[in-house]
Formats: structure tokens, C-alpha cells, sequence
């Protein structure tokens, strides 16, 4: 089974859709194995993105990502990255297909509701980022 990383980000705490978010993971076959409110760090936050440091982006990601509470869901289920990157559709809600998360409540490229892993790897290395081990189920 693999593990994905979900965060609800800001966007999507502040307009208190979280519940219907989690709603669609569980519909969608996902087990829940852990998950915690929180707020990040500006250190946390450039740790977490450091992949995008040099993108024109990163420092409005940060701001943004640090503007308000977020929620990280681990997630298992067999083929969980690449099912949870279908759930949540494109980066641009413009472009993503109906049905998905993103579609549903996603503002922008940047307040796009939610924070996918990328592959299996960083599935893996995103989840450890939130949870320990000890705080999985
Ligand atoms: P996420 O899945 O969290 O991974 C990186 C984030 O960077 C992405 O979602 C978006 O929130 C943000 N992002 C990616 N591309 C752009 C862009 N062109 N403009 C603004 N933000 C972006």
C-alpha cells in the first residue's frame, strides 16, 4: 500500500470546506492514518517547498502557505499517488476536470485547496514531514 500527503491549505480551512474535502478522500477509497491541524512555520513552510526555491513563485507560496491554519492528512491506499493526483485535478482549477477537488473549491494556482505528493517517494518523504511514525494508524 502507499502512502500520499494531503494538506487542506489556508484557502480551504478558511472557507471551512475541509469537511467535504475529507468526505471525497474517503469516498474515493483512501484510509485516513493520521491527520493534525496546523500551522506552519515560515521555516517549516520553505523547508516543505525548498523543491520550488527558485521558482518566481516561492516567496508568495510561503506567505501564503503561513496565512492561516492548514490540515496534512496521511493517506494509504494501493496506487495512492497517483488516485489522490487524479482527485484533486490540475494545479490550475481552470484546468481541472469536474468532479475534482480542486475544481469544486480551488480559487488559483496558488489557493488551490490542496497540496498533492508528486510520486511514490515523496509520498513517503511528505508524510514523515508531518507525522512520526509512532503517529500513524
Ligand atoms: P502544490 O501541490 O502545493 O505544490 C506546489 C505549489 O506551488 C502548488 O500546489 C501551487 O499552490 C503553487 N504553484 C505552482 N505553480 C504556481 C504558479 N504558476 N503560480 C503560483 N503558484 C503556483
Amino acid at each position: 500500500m502507499e502512502r500520499t500527503l494531503c494538506i487542506i491549505k489556508p484557502d480551504g480551512v478558511k472557507k471551512n470546506v475541509q469537511g467535504h474535502i475529507i468526505q471525497m478522500l474517503t469516498d474515493a477509497g483512501f484510509d485516513i492514518i493520521g491527520m493534525k491541524m496546523t500551522h506552519l512555520s515560515s521555516a517549516q513552510a520553505k523547508s516543505f517547498y525548498e523543491v520550488h526555491k527558485e521558482r518566481p513563485f516561492y516567496n508568495d507560496l510561503i506567505s501564503y502557505m503561513t496565512s492561516g491554519n492548514v490540515i496534512a492528512v496521511a493517506l494509504k491506499k494501493d496506487n495512492a499517488v497517483a488516485d489522490y493526483r487524479k482527485l484533486i485535478g490540475a494545479t490550475d482549477p481552470a484546468e481541472a476536470e469536474d468532479g475534482t477537488i480542486r475544481k469544486k473549491f480551488a480559487a488559483s494556482k496558488q489557493e488551490n485547496s490542496v497540496h498533492g505528493s508528486d510520486s511514490v517517494e515523496n509520498g513517503k518523504i511528505e508524510v514523515g514531514f508531518f507525522f512520526a511514525e509512532c503517529e500513524l494508524y
